[in-house]
């Protein structure tokens, strides 16, 4: 199965498109970085459960391993549009090269898709490929660190 739109992003692709034109680009940008906190948000929890900081619960996991595939699986429509916003940490290469991103991006998302919910210990393990992931595509598609 492969969802592009998930019922939960779709506010969030579609909440700027109502803005006349002065202004759209910031509003893909700010689209784009609430899409990584949630990304982000979502695999620190993950984490936390995984290393024993917070109780385990196996069915918030597996929810949570589901909005972080469909987030992964949605970066690329977030990056759809090119912009020189100063806010922006994107690097012209995400768009000079489209298709390496985009491949960064299945990654993560496969990645997302093998994560293990059923007990902390696997559950660690993957969290951990899936950083890798995040990793790999930062170092090449996003200024800083
Ligand atoms: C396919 C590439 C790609 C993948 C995979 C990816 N990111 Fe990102 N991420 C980016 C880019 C590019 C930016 C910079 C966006 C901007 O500033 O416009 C970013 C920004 C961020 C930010 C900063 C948001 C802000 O408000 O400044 C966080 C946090 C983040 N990513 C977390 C993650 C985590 C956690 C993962 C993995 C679970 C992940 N990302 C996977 C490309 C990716």
């Amino acid at each position: 199965m492969h969802m592009r739109f998930s019922a939960a992003l779709v506010p969030l692709i579609f909440a700027g498109a109502a803005v006349a034109l002065p202004g759209v680009q910031t509003t893909d940008v700010i689209k784009r970085h609430r899409l990584m906190l949630q990304i982000r948000d979502a695999s620190t929890t993950l984490v936390a459960m995984a290393r024993g900081e917070t109780v385990f619960d196996a069915d918030r996991a597996a929810r949570l391993a589901g909005l972080l595939r469909e987030d992964a699986a949605a970066i690329p429509i977030h990056f759809e549009f090119q912009n020189s916003d100063p806010d922006s940490r994107a690097r012209p290469e995400v768009w000079a090269d489209w298709t390496g991103f985009e491949k960064a991006a299945a990654r993560s998302e496969a990645a997302a898709a093998a994560l293990q919910t059923e007990a902390p210990e696997p559950l660690r393990r993957g969290i951990e490929a899936l950083q890798r992931t995040c990793q790999n595509c930062h170092r090449r598609y996003r200024f800083g660190k």
